[in-house]
């Protein structure tokens, strides 16, 4: 089998592979070139709590990896069952990126950094540090500030896994 054959097929059951992992799902936000700007995210982990931090994987042919090149803060806002919707929309690339935040409720405080509104968690971070490997940055966060919705403790998480939308379950 040729080399780039091997390559193909290795690319193809690590994809596979991937497909089986369970993600929470989120929409990171920030402010850029005086508008706002979102993606739906599910490669973001925390780092270390000391300083506490997180990491996000942004893929560099995605119109927001421009708009977080040139941000110096971030909102990782966490999705729950209920924004699904959202998270679809935030998916899609579309000519003018504000269009994107007709799709839930979306405020801004003093610094501008939209968040939404009815999330059960935004995390608001600086960007810290950025790495550069194969197709994607990943960018690491320091956070700076947590607002919690008042209905958190109700909301479960929006997870995504083989390619569809999912909740969690117990599992006794
Ligand atoms: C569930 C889900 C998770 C995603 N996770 C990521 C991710 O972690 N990093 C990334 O770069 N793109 C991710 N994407 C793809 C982006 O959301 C998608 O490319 C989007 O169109 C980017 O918008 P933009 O071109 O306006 O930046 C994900 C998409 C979906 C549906």
């Amino acid at each position: 089998m040729s080399t780039e054959k091997m390559k193909k097929e290795l690319e193809s059951a690590f994809r596979s592979a991937m497909r089986q992992y369970a993600a929470s799902v989120n929409i990171i936000t920030c402010r850029a070139r005086g508008t706002w700007y979102g993606m739906t995210a599910t490669a973001i982990t925390s780092l270390c709590a000391d300083p506490p931090s997180l990491l996000l994987c942004i893929n560099r042919g995605n119109n927001f990896y421009a708009a977080i090149s040139e941000a110096s803060e971030f909102c990782v806002n966490l999705l729950g069952t209920q924004h699904q919707e959202v998270s679809a929309a935030f998916s899609r690339t579309v000519e003018n990126p504000l269009d994107k935040f007709s799709s839930g409720r979306w405020n801004c405080e003093l610094d501008g950094i939209p968040y939404l509104v009815d999330s059960p968690v935004n995390i608001f971070c600086k960007v810290a540090s950025t790495f550069s490997f194969g197709t994607h940055d990943i960018v690491v966060g320091t956070c700076e500030r947590i607002l919690g919705s008042e209905d958190a403790g109700r909301s479960s998480p929006l997870l995504y896994t083989n390619g569809q939308y999912t909740s969690v379950s117990a599992v006794n």
